[in-house]
């Protein structure tokens, strides 16, 4: 439940339509198919063996296995540290809908009131703040902070178990009104009409596997994390699969309600449901506001639903923000206020220069573009290439997976994970990264994808490198952490030769202070 909550957040609901309609509706879903399936299911159970064998952030469980592999585990977690950075707006957007919904105050334009009336749109680059996005967004940093002064385990935990249902029931109440809107098959057509000839664009493939792994929380260390305080007898595999199928529900559902709306604006407007909304990051706060609007009791409808989106967008921030905080406390041996104040107060100041502006939609623009298509496609390539054929490890995780869970994974897992994954991974990266330095991106001047895209990533990728330099506070801890092979497991304990006892489950899985 608690992987479910912290999958599901914006990312279900704001950011797959808006790339799906970027990426041609139909288009889309045979690449999202194939990437789900190829890759964020084999790459969640990889990360699962990962955290639950050695038990620790994502750079202790690679430097469990190995100082080599360290550095993989660093990367992943500064890509955390990216979308923790520009998360919280868009929970922000969603804190202000929710006060908008009471009185509707979208009218009958919703459009032009998330442009004009709301973000202040301006053109170009500047710091030009917008009052009524500087303060909700400075209320949700002041919430993420109480909630990680206050304790993790009992505020999200809490909070995920009454929110996340009660945003399902809303949820789907919201699409099954969707789709009884005059014109809502039109727009479903685009969305489940396949187009076969879209497989041949590169950039349609690596959203795919940008949506993927962004929503289902792989490539940047939350499910290592999360993983490392399964119990120890816990059936990986299928739990990998029920966290993967239930997201991608979500996200289905997302689409449709997104979609049927589209319909009904394109049926309203006499144009196309391909031109009827400018599309990109403003989509669901367009989308769902016409749905509210259409509603009988829409207004209470709109403050539960966007009240509710807000707290399921908390979630997932939170879990991301505690993968840093949790990296720096292990390798520094930090106290938990000053970890945190470390990784939160750099946030809070680049998150309010960079977004609450005139312009600083455009800047979330290139930064949930470059991070999610370049920075966790990226992390998750040197990820399976550091375990499989960097470290060699990968047996060892199958042995790990194969002992606790009921369903098995075998050598179409291996072949995923460490050769077609990432063969096809590089692929279209290096086809995008062509594509994006010749062509650029979404009519941004060079300098402004130079500055909010390549370079955090780049620093980012630097540093990872550098950190493993650094000792650990407790090297002896880090170490005698370490599991011991299960070629030497399996010579010397008789009773633990067979991988699949409980018994091997048992002795080969780490026990370790989490709390540290
Ligand atoms: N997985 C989280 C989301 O989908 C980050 O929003």
């Amino acid at each position: 439940m608690a992987a479910i909550g912290s999958a599901v957040g914006l990312g279900n609901i704001w950011r797959f339509p808006y790339v799906a309609y970027q990426n041609g509706g139909g288009a889309f879903l045979i690449p999202y198919l194939c990437a789900l399936l190829t890759a964020g299911i084999p790459l969640l159970i990889l990360e699962y063996s990962l955290g639950h064998r050695y038990r620790g952030s994502g750079p202790l469980a690679f430097r469990r296995i190995s100082r080599w592999g360290e550095f993989a585990g660093w990367f992943q977690v500064f890509i955390a540290f990216l979308i923790a950075l520009y998360y919280p707006i868009i929970i922000a957007w969603s804190v202000r809908y929710m006060g908008y919904s009471f009185h509707r105050e979208w009218g009958d334009n919703p459009t032009r009131f998330f442009n004009e009336s709301f973000l202040h749109k301006a053109d170009g680059f500047g710091l030009h703040m917008v009052p009524n996005l500087l303060i909700p967004l400075l209320v949700v940093w002041a919430v993420i902070v109480i909630v990680m002064a206050f304790g993790v385990e009992n505020g999200i935990g809490r909070l995920n178990r009454i929110f996340v249902p009660v945003l399902v029931i809303l949820f789907a109440s919201l699409v099954i009104r969707a789709l009884f809107l005059p014109g809502a098959a039109q727009g479903l057509n685009v969305f489940f009409t396949p187009k076969w000839g879209s497989l041949r664009h590169p950039s349609v493939w690596i959203a795919a596997y940008g949506q993927i792994f962004f929503s289902l929380n792989v490539g940047f260390a939350v499910m290592i994390t999360y993983s490392s305080y399964l119990k120890s007898k816990t059936n990986l595999v299928g739990t990998a699969h029920v966290v993967a199928f239930a997201n991608s529900s979500f996200e289905a559902l997302a689409g449709i309600g997104v979609f049927a709306t589209l319909g009904f604006l394109a049926a309203s407007s006499g144009q196309p449901v391909g031109e009827v909304a400018e599309g990109g990051i403003g989509l669901a706060f367009i989308a769902f506001p016409t749905i509210i609007s259409q509603m009988p009791g829409g207004t209470v409808f709109g403050v539960i639903f966007f009240g509710c989106l807000s707290i399921a967008g908390l979630t997932s921030e939170i879990s991301v923000v505690e993968v840093c905080i949790s990296a720096i406390r292990d390798k520094f041996g930090l106290a938990r206020w000053a970890a945190t104040t470390a990784v939160i107060l750099p946030l809070v100041i680049a998150s309010v220069l960079l977004f609450p502006t005139t312009t600083g939609a455009s800047t979330l623009d290139i930064f949930d573009k470059f991070v999610c298509s370049i920075g966790i496609v990226s992390a998750a390539i040197i990820s399976m290439l550091t375990i499989s054929w960097g470290l060699r490890h990968l047996p060892v995780l199958q042995l790990h997976l194969n002992a606790l869970s009921s369903r098995k994974v075998g050598r179409p897992w291996r072949f995923y994970v460490s050769v077609l994954t990432p063969a096809v991974l590089l692929i279209i990266l290096g086809t995008e990264t062509h594509s994006i330095i010749t062509e650029g991106y979404g009519n941004y001047p060079q300098w402004a994808l130079l500055v909010f895209g390549w370079l955090p990533i780049l620093c980012f990728f630097v540093v990872s490198l550098l950190l493993p330099l650094a000792p650990w506070p407790a090297a002896a801890e880090v170490e005698k952490g370490a599991v011991r092979r299960p070629e030497e497991e399996l010579l010397d304990t008789p009773h633990s030769k067979n991988p699949h006892s409980e018994n091997y489950a048992e002795k080969n899985t780490v026990r370790h202070d989490n709390s540290a």
